[in-house]
């Protein structure tokens, strides 16, 4: 039986919202909870005698620790303990342990472990006291000494070194090739090839990394956690510290963005759980925002695009290699290239993917992981050939246009992308561009009009539902799905209540508890297809079984009805369009003397379907840039994203992740830069005044087109497909364009400050 979970503050839209459609722009349900306060988040939970655990963050690339003083930190009044891996509770020493579900290949970092240092910034010891102003003061008394080792964390200078990642450890397999790409190069009319260059990002979610652990009397440990998935973590805690299921469970009904950086537990939850079972008590241990840089990030890439036509414009030739850091310990893939040979039209096509272990973090998912940077060299290449062409850059694509996927000849689940270039282009007026650059202006400043197309995977994976009817006419449906902002809250109510005809405010979806049925991360965009696939499935079957007891009721006007004629609406069965045939659910779940009906979905797809077609979302980003080349300054004045990605269940939740993806293209595009310094190996600029993210300055018009499009391969029960990622895919390559297009200088890696403008 699923019942709702009080401490989680599930919420429910609010009265008088009414009936639903899919498509419909319904608020966040959650959205009153969020902005009066209601919402805690996982550092906002309190219990008496709760101790503030604050992290020392090492400060050498590579070595081992000799030392650690922690005598003066002891001293300070208020503090209880400091935990080093010379003196934490037991933990496992079997990496496997600490693979949690979304683990590349190899053997993940291990807090505290020992006393090797793998990054800068590495976690040294956790300071714990009964205030967090004690616990933060006493951290910097901690004095740790270093043997250092030389390190490794240039890209550029380690090329040479890199490698193939390991097919078994990295469970991956390496893309592959059609055609014979080199020589079709070689004796093309019209060719183009350039480098590209992406450094670190890191990822900035309003929300730091942070853990409240509850110490229950019986030692039941309670963890309000920052993840994208309570699951998983709560996996990762009991096979680490050696704890039954039953001992811990991890909630994350609010989440402050994430991303990516959720995907995996991030090293507070170790030492707050170190701390929790050291002491018997409470603990809190929150990241501060330049600790938010230590743990995981879009990694640096390098990437080489060759492409050939010939002199019609007819793609003969795809060469796209990328080489990419990973850590020592782990062989992060993020497959920069796959989408190279998934897009156009095109007979022999090369891909190559290598990484070079560095001694950094491992780097992690983040919004659009490999797309982000694989895109942006593909369709800025695009342009460039294009412009050889001397053809107009949609055109181009359109004339490569791909109805079947070229290097596997497979089709595609659904490919509306024809219709994202038609809309866009019309909504933006891109049939009034001259094809010349540095032939608009607008007073001191350029215009610039640049396109590019976007291309995301569509997943979809397992998932268990749980919805139970209420005789006081009330649904709740359950899985243990995170929503990190995203809108899965109102995306589920909405699946739910228009399935059974009833006013969202009736319906309430619970995510975010590791005891709910099995979800798995939100990530990869694929909540919609997966969970609420299940929510789906499980009021499908809720339907029949209170069709089945209305039919059986005592005298029941409906017993000879057939199940198709019947219809729900708003708490009631009838036939058809015939209100005066209304039974309601309540005199049914009377009748047959129960007070709930529960059913349970297991959401199963059919992977040997899947696997026959290329499934994928589609986009086309148009922009508009102005700039000033005697300041260097760029801003992008107007977007229209236009985006294919199945039936829309939620159009305002939808278009919010578009515009947020969106935001994050002119960040990437325009702001976003991580600098090293080699001699440390460490990120120098790990704060926001100097590692700029766009602000509201920077963001003028945003507009977002939806196809229509219905995806039945992807989500037999929805038509639906994700839409966290596609809104990020080819934004920065768009604006690389359009700065081509105003001001002729074609510059490929990313961020464009105004230094490469001048
Ligand atoms: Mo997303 S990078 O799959 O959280």
């Amino acid at each position: 039986m699923t019942d709702l979970i009080p401490e989680l503050r599930t919420p429910t839209a609010p009265e008088g919202t009414g009936r639903v459609r899919s498509g419909m722009p319904v608020s966040r349900v959650d959205g009153r909870a969020k902005v009066t306060g209601e919402a805690r988040y996982a550092a906002e939970h309190e219990a008496p005698g709760l101790r503030y655990g604050v992290v020392v963050s090492g400060t050498i690339a590579r070595g081992r620790i000799t030392a650690i003083e922690t005598g003066a930190a002891l001293a300070v009044p208020g503090v209880v303990e400091v935990l080093t891996h010379l003196n934490r509770p037991k933990i496992r020493s079997w990496d496997l342990a600490y693979k949690d579900m979304t683990a590349p290949g190899g053997s993940p970092f291990r807090p505290l472990f020992s006393d090797r240092i793998f990054y800068s910034g590495q976690p040294v010891a956790l300071v714990l006291a009964d205030s967090f102003e004690a616990a933060r003061h006493a951290a910097r008394l901690v004095d740790v000494r270093y043997e250092q080792e030389a390190h490794e964390t240039n890209l550029l200078a380690s090329l040479d070194q890199a490698y193939k990642p390991r097919p078994l450890k990295a469970g991956f397999t390496p893309p592959s090739s059609t055609g014979d790409a080199d020589k079709a190069w070689n004796e093309a009319p019209v060719k183009i090839e350039s480098q590209f260059y992406h450094g670190v990002e890191h990822h900035n979610p309003m929300e730091m990394h942070a853990t409240t652990v509850l110490y229950g009397e019986d030692g039941h440990l309670t963890i309000y956690e920052k993840t994208q998935s309570s699951q998983n973590n709560r996996w990762y805690v009991s096979r680490v510290f050696g704890l039954p299921k039953e001992k811990v469970t991890v909630r994350n009904p609010y989440v402050g963005g994430a991303f990516g950086s959720g995907l995996r537990p991030q090293y507070q939850l170790t030492l707050a759980v170190m701390a929790a079972l050291r002491l018997a008590c409470p603990v809190r241990v929150v990241l501060t925002r330049q600790q938010m840089f230590s743990f995981g990030h879009r990694p640096e890439t390098w990437q080489k695009v060759k492409l050939a036509a010939t002199a019609d414009g007819k793609l003969s030739a795809i060469l796209h290699e990328a080489i990419q850091e990973t850590s020592r310990l782990e062989d992060y893939v993020e497959v920069v290239v796959n989408w190279s040979g998934q897009l156009y039209a095109c007979k022999n096509i090369k891909l190559g993917y290598k990484l070079v272990a560095h001694d950094r973090h491992s780097p992690i998912d983040m919004r659009a992981p490999g797309a982000a940077h694989g895109m942006h060299a593909l369709e800025v290449a695009m342009d460039e050939l294009a412009y050889r062409l001397r053809i107009d850059p949609l055109e181009f694509r359109r004339i490569n246009y791909a109805d079947r996927n070229p290097l596997e000849d497979k089709p595609y689940s659904a490919k509306e992308l024809s219709q994202c270039y038609d809309k866009g282009a019309a909504r933006f007026g891109w049939k009034d561009r001259p094809l010349e650059p540095r032939s608009m202006r607008d007073g001191e400043e350029l215009v610039g009009w640049g396109m590019a197309t976007g291309m995301w995977d569509s997943l979809v994976m397992l998932a268990r539902v749980s919805a139970v009817f209420h005789a006081d006419g009330r649904l709740v449906v359950s899985s243990a799905a995170s929503d990190i902002g995203t809108g899965t809250y109102t995306v589920m109510s909405m699946i739910a209540a228009e399935s059974l005809g009833l006013p969202l405010e009736r319906v309430t979806f619970q995510l975010g508890d590791s005891t709910l049925p099995f979800a798995p991360v939100e990530g990869g965009s694929s909540h919609v297809t997966t969970v609420g696939g299940g929510v789906h499935g499980a009021c499908d079957k809720l339907k029949k079984r209170l069709v089945r007891l209305t039919k059986s009721m005592p005298g029941s006007k409906l017993a000879k009805a057939r199940p198709q004629d019947l219809e729900f609406a708003d708490g009631k069965v009838q036939l058809r369009n015939r209100p005066e045939t209304a039974v309601p659910l309540r005199d049914v779940l009377a009748a047959a003397g129960v007070d709930r009906v529960e059913e349970k979905f297991f959401m199963k797809p059919s992977l040997l379907k899947q696997r026959k077609y290329t499934r994928a979302v589609h986009s086309a980003v148009f922009c508009e840039v102005r700039v000033n080349e005697k300041l260097g300054i760029v801003r992008v004045t107007r977007v229209v994203n236009a985006v294919a990605a199945g039936r829309i269940i939620s159009a305002k939740t939808a278009a919010s992740q578009v515009i947020g993806g969106v935001v994050w293209g002119i960040s990437q595009a325009l702001h976003e830069e991580s600098f090293t310094d080699h001699r440390f190996g460490r990120f120098m600029n790990h704060n926001f005044a100097e590692y700029h993210v766009a602000v509201n300055a920077d963001v003028h018009d945003i507009q977002v087109i939806f196809a229509n499009e219905d995806d039945r391969i992807v989500s037999e029960q929805l038509g639906a497909k994700g839409v966290g990622e596609i809104g990020i895919v080819g934004v920065s390559a768009a604006i690389s364009n359009a700065i081509f297009h105003a001001t002729g200088r074609r510059l490929r890696g990313t961020p464009i400050t105004p230094d490469k403008i001048l």
